[in-house]
């Protein structure tokens, strides 16, 4: 994470966040500005070459789901250039930062699409949601709500996702296995079996 050791060129502005905790959140801006970019295409790589009976549905969802992305884009740019910053979006950029794997190129059917979707967005949300934290304890309270406001699309996106592998023994499978979710007192009551 961070700025990959390139020198952050910084603006002249009237704003009232000291530079150095500008620095910093723009550190975290154009790291998520560059994995979310590098979502976009790979929910646009769906898209395009999802097959299937589901086709048309899933083809309509992914594309709803790149404008959203889109939309998250531009809001983390700008809050970049609005903070006195450098926005670094271009697909190269956006290339040797993310934190994401790169989309599968060997799978056909909407399940298929659907999984490796839903393991990215996974991914990214776990990214953001440390953005959140991290911007906030830094104290840009702004940065954070913009996060917040990611963070809870992406919860839901993930869920719509989620929703078309979670057949009900699926969904058992989960009890008992090593969900993160799993309370204390449940797994401790596990660990003694
Ligand atoms: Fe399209």
């Amino acid at each position: 994470m961070g700025s990959n050791g390139r020198s952050q060129q910084m603006h002249q502005t009237r704003i009232d966040l000291p530079q150095d905790l500008r620095i910093q959140v723009i550190a975290v801006l154009n790291q998520s500005l560059a994995s979310t970019l590098d979502l976009k295409t790979q929910v646009k790589q769906a898209h395009w070459n999802v097959k299937g009976m589901d086709f048309f549905q899933l083809h309509s969802l992914f594309d709803e789901m790149a404008e959203e992305l889109e939309e998250y884009i531009d809001m983390v740019a700008e809050r970049v250039t609005a903070l006195g910053g450098m926005a670094m979006g271009t697909a190269r950029t956006a290339a040797s930062r993310s934190t994401l794997p790169e989309f599968p190129f060997d799978i056909l059917n909407g399940q298929d699409h659907v999984m490796a979707l839903a393991d990215r967005y996974a991914l990214y949300a776990k990214e953001v949601r440390e953005a959140i934290d991290t911007t906030d304890e830094l104290g840009d309270a702004d940065t954070a709500d913009l996060y917040t406001e990611i963070s809870r699309a992406i919860d839901k996106r993930l869920w719509f996702l989620e929703a078309h592998l979670q057949t009900s023994a699926e969904t058992l499978s989960l009890n008992g296995a090593d969900s993160e979710t799993e309370t204390p007192k449940a797994k401790k009551t596990r660990a003694k079996k």
